[in-house]
């Protein structure tokens, strides 16, 4: 087995945090056992980089028992649970991660995972994918294919799509319904206050939140900011999600005017400078700013090293920047993903979802690779729709069947 990981002492801690997850994904653990004594990934390579936490032990550990050879490298620097690697190493997964990588350590890992030449890559945000593209000592590998977790990844794979140079098919699976609307939306919602909070400790009732993106995780992140007594603000570049967000209940702004008004700014749109040095420079003393799109270039983090008179850490993941005008910024996480920086990401509950589309859409590319084009697909329905049905199960709930007259009537145009 081969790997690099912080300490592998931490095995015994990160187990109970694995079994936490198992018993709060009971969907997932019931796609990966639908498949019975099967065992149809036996032969596979496996390289995921995904932020290694508890929730991606569970899936991990399931991709073995469909019999992959599994090789987990981190899709940040700075997410990955140094217990759950540990957990992973002593479970027969090649774990290349370790909180706190450098930037050149991060895509070392990366590299890693590549050179054990997989026969499917998942990846999220697409550094791996973006990796293997581009590096040469990957261009004479094949890869049957790859997913994609999160909506950055998809759009960067899109566009390599777009410029004619993707080597493999791909399956979105951030665009699952079964994925975007409740990890996105709900997941993002309430671990970005989980890391706000754990971070900060400061109240949220009664201060200006400004949300920048009114996508599914702004509408999340906006919603639970409202339920704990904010008043939000939303910046918007769309007219369609500004309007919405309008007629949701919240005033709109313009990010250049709200600059001077907000307490809180969250920003996530997966833009680069979103807020930038004209917004920092308008701040009130004290604000607190924090990122929860996928890379760290919606605030432009550069701006602030340059252009403060002084640095510090006041807080384990908070920076007070005092800039040249006497106003002190506090960022958290270094401008990082704050819910997996300063938290421990999606509740399991949640990730059930997401990561039963990754298991079945990687178990749909080794079967069906060959007829596969080299382009960008959506999770097949049927997935999505099966992913529901285990998800609701899992929590009990039935929904009624449609009936033989309905389904006459639906299909009829005289009433
Ligand atoms: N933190 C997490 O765990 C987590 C989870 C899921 C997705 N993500 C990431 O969060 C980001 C947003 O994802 P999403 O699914 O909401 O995407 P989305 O496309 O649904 O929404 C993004 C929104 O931002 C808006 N926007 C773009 N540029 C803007 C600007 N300059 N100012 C204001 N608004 C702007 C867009 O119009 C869009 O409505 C992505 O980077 C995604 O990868 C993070």
């Amino acid at each position: 087995m081969k790997g690099k990981i912080a300490d592998p002492s931490l095995a015994s801690e990160g187990e109970r945090s694995y079994s936490w997850a198992y018993k709060n994904m009971p969907a997932l653990v019931k796609t990966i056992e639908s498949f019975g004594d099967e065992m149809p990934l036996r032969g596979r390579k496996v390289a995921m980089c995904l932020h290694v936490t508890k929730e991606t032990s569970v899936l991990a550990m399931g991709l073995k028992r469909l019999g992959a050879d599994v090789y987990l490298s981190a899709a940040n620097p700075l997410t990955t649970q140094d217990d759950i690697a540990a957990y992973l190493s002593s479970q027969g997964v090649n774990v290349f991660a370790w909180r706190g990588e450098n930037q050149e350590e991060y895509f070392s890992s990366i590299e890693s995972i590549l050179r054990a030449k997989p026969d499917i890559i998942m990846d999220d945000g697409s550094d791996a994918h973006v990796t293997f593209h581009e590096e040469k000592e990957f261009s004479d590998h094949k890869v049957m294919g790859g997913t994609e977790e999160t909506t950055t990844g998809v759009t960067r794979l899109r566009a390599l799509s777009k410029a004619g140079k993707l080597r493999y098919p791909v399956i979105a699976v951030n665009n699952a319904y079964t994925k975007f609307l409740f990890d996105n939306r709900y997941g993002t919602g309430q671990s970005t206050f989980d890391g706000l909070l754990r971070a900060t400790s400061l109240l949220i009732a009664g201060k200006k939140v400004v949300v920048a993106g009114y996508g599914w995780v702004g509408k999340g992140i906006a919603k639970r900011a409202r339920g704990l007594d904010a008043h939000v603000i939303v910046t918007e570049v769309d007219p369609l999600k500004a309007l919405e967000a309008h007629m949701d209940g919240y005033e709109v702004m313009l990010m250049g005017n709200v600059a001077e008004l907000g307490d809180v700014f969250i920003t996530a749109t997966g833009q680069i400078n979103v807020i930038r040095g004209e917004h920092l420079e308008k701040m009130k003393d004290g604000v607190i700013l924090a990122n929860a799109g996928h890379f760290n270039v919606e605030i432009d983090v550069n701006y602030l090293k340059q252009n403060s008179i002084s640095k510090k850490s006041v807080r384990c993941f908070v920076d007070e920047y005092l800039l040249k005008n006497g106003k002190r910024l506090y960022l958290i996480g270094d401008g990082r993903i704050v819910n997996l920086v300063a938290a421990e990401g999606h509740p399991p509950e949640v990730m059930m979802m997401s990561f039963s589309n990754q298991l079945l859409s990687v178990v749909n590319i080794s079967e069906n690779h060959s007829s596969l084009e080299k382009k960008v697909y959506d999770v097949p329905e049927s997935i999505d729709k099966q992913v529901a049905k285990n998800a609701l199960e899992a929590m009990g709930i039935k929904v009624d069947e449609i009936t033989e007259e309905q389904r006459r009537y639906a299909s009829e145009w005289k009433v």
